[in-house]
């Protein structure tokens, strides 16, 4: 069984989803051990309790710089023997140390269809008032590897939405959501924790 470690800040809906989908059967080879926030009023701390899933807050500014926040953080999944993190809206950037420490083993979920509306500054609503400003007719949502590039790494599972006439950044967010990241999270966790994905020269294949 992989131990998977779910970094939040926020709400959760996407720690929900993993949550519905291992009380499914649908996390293959892999156990929710614990969810990490960054932010101790985070909603997804009670989804965290409603669910078993033993909590830890770890906040940025209790530390003197980010590298010392990355140790603390490394320091806290090497005692719990976390095999995957997964970030599902993590808002605090990760060090490149603690990036390089765990390549290969955290994951994120982005909400645009990865390289466009994504990168430094691209988070929550403003990714979707992007993609409405751009005209864009399909976005969507990517799960990828973390490396030291923010939303730069390797990518594993993209999902297409469509821009619907009348669109706002809310409306869009939240059909990205429901059509696509609760979808592709829990599938992409599964297919790491079964030993699925392989990762070479910077691309991701999916073993049958
Ligand atoms: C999601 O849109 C996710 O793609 C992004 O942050 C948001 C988190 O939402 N990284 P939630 O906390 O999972 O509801």
């Amino acid at each position: 069984m992989v131990k998977i470690a779910v970094m939040v800040s926020g709400g959760g809906t996407n720690l929900q989803a993993l949550i519905d989908a291992e009380r499914r059967g649908e996390l293959k080879n892999g156990e929710l051990s614990a969810v990490i926030s960054s932010n101790a009023d985070a909603y997804a701390l009670k989804r965290a309790n409603r669910a078993f899933i033993p909590s830890y807050v770890l906040c940025r500014r209790d530390y003197a710089s980010t590298d010392a926040y990355g140790a603390a953080l490394a320091e806290m999944l090497g005692q719990l023997g976390i095999g995957l993190v997964v970030l599902a809206g993590f808002m605090t950037v990760l060090p490149p140390d603690f990036c390089r420490r765990f390549e290969g083993r955290i994951i994120n979920i982005h909400p645009s269809l990865i390289p466009s509306f994504c990168g430094p500054g691209f988070y929550g609503l403003r990714v979707h008032e992007a993609a409405l400003t751009k005209g864009v007719k399909v976005t969507g949502a990517t799960v990828h590897f973390v490396s030291e590039v923010v939303d730069g790494g390797a990518i594993i599972l993209q999902k297409a939405v469509e821009i619907l006439p009348g669109d706002t950044p809310e409306r869009l967010q939240k059909r990205v959501m429901q059509e696509a990241e609760w979808k592709l999270l829990p599938r992409a966790v599964s297919l790491f924790c079964e030993g699925k994905l392989q990762i070479s020269g910077g691309t991701v294949r999916i073993l049958d």
